[in-house]
């Protein structure tokens, strides 16, 4: 990618700390129970459930392991992709994603309008995907996606198919855990996935002269349900803590996935569990490899609250959005510098609605 050219640099606050202390503060959790289907193993569920609401709660991400993902799975998916990003770019760019093509290869990413120091290829687990085309209301057209799979490696098509499905069975695991842990049946969240938006990244985070200034991914938070993510040994993925908004750095382990509440899942539950900001550093001598997996209903949804957690003393704290309106908007400042901040679903907040009819108000007062 060159020299680390003004576009990378993050705005001081921004800038990583070379020193930050590893943290293996959050939660590793043991799936193990759920391989077992006797009776005498309800309790270990049980106490699997608490366990992960309060990882859920606490920090809004969480390790896990036995989860039942086949080791050799992740590896051949790992393999693949450091043959495809080790190509020329211009190999690479034969199946490059734009403004029209929705997924592929791309190595312009910016979070937050600042550029990230990556490369990702990514695809959908569907043939072809609809996603809304723009983020304007009256624009009705939602175009198909297809994937783009390049001819070389010949392997990677297929093994991240295989790899997809793999992970996307754990991610309704834990959904069923997480609705569980909110007192909701098990099957709550299940109509919301019988047609899902499956969307599978392949990062690739090259070696970079100038770690200070930039960032693999700058803070962000996931617009999925939840995000499954396989980290290589390299490490780098800072979490914000709760407690004190401080970073934390997650210390790969090996064969672990990462999962993290998306906004989603923070809507659906009316902040009981809250979507949490987390960014990536880069090395000047390593490279690192990740691949999150992100799990969200169709794009028609309207992500709104559920009704079993909301009452009239806990009130609704968003105003339903439309799911594929919010992530083309999104999308158009992935692909450019704007000038205007990235939506949020913090826009949807019925709070943030009250204080500007009040400053609305108090304008007219005066
Ligand atoms: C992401 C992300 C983290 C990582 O792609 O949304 O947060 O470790 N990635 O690559
Ligand atoms: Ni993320």
């Amino acid at each position: 990618m060159g020299e680390a050219d003004e576009a990378f640099v993050q705005a001081i606050e921004h800038r990583p700390k070379l020193s930050v202390a590893e943290d293996e503060g959050i939660p590793l959790i043991d799936l193990s129970p759920l391989s077992f289907s006797n009776d005498a193993n309800t309790k270990n569920i049980d106490d699997l459930v608490v366990e992960i609401g309060n990882a859920c709660k606490k920090w809004g991400f969480f390790q896990v392991i036995n989860h039942g993902v086949p080791l050799e799975k992740r590896q051949k998916v790992e393999d693949a992709m450091r043959k495809f990003f080790a190509q020329p770019l211009e190999e690479k760019r034969k199946v490059r994603k734009d403004e029209k093509k929705a997924v592929g290869y791309y190595d312009n990413e910016h979070t937050k309008n600042v550029r990230d120091w990556k490369e990702v290829f990514d695809f959908v687990v569907e043939k072809r995907i609809l996603m809304a085309a723009s983020h304007e209301p009256e624009d009705k057209e939602v175009p198909e996606t297809l994937n783009q799979w390049p001819d070389y490696p010949p392997e990677l098509r297929e093994s991240c198919e295989e790899y997809a499905r793999e992970v996307e069975k754990l991610a309704y695991k834990l959904m069923e855990l997480i609705a569980l842990s909110l007192g909701l049946p098990a099957s709550r969240f299940s109509s919301f996935f019988e047609d899902p938006t499956r969307f599978v990244r392949l990062n690739h985070y090259p070696p970079c002269p100038a770690p200070h200034l930039a960032l693999g991914v700058g803070r962000h938070k996931d617009p999925s349900a939840l995000t499954i993510l396989a980290q290589d040994d390299v490490g780098g993925l800072e979490v914000k803590r709760k407690s004190d908004g401080e970073w934390v750095r997650i210390k790969p382990t090996p064969d672990a996935y990462i999962i993290n509440v998306g906004d989603i899942l923070q809507v659906w539950s009316n902040d009981v569990y809250e979507s949490v900001e987390h960014r990536v550093m880069v090395k000047s001598e390593k490279e690192r490899f990740s691949i999150p997996f992100f799990l969200s209903p169709p794009h028609y949804t309207m992500v709104r609250p559920l009704d079993e957690l909301t009452s009239e003393q806990n009130p609704a704290k968003y105003r339903a959005y439309n799911l594929g309106k919010f992530l083309a908007t999104r999308r158009q400042s992935n692909f450019k510098k704007l000038d205007v901040e990235n939506i949020q679903i913090s826009h949807f907040k019925v709070q943030e609605l009250a204080n500007e009819l009040d400053g609305a108000l108090s304008i007219n007062k005066k």
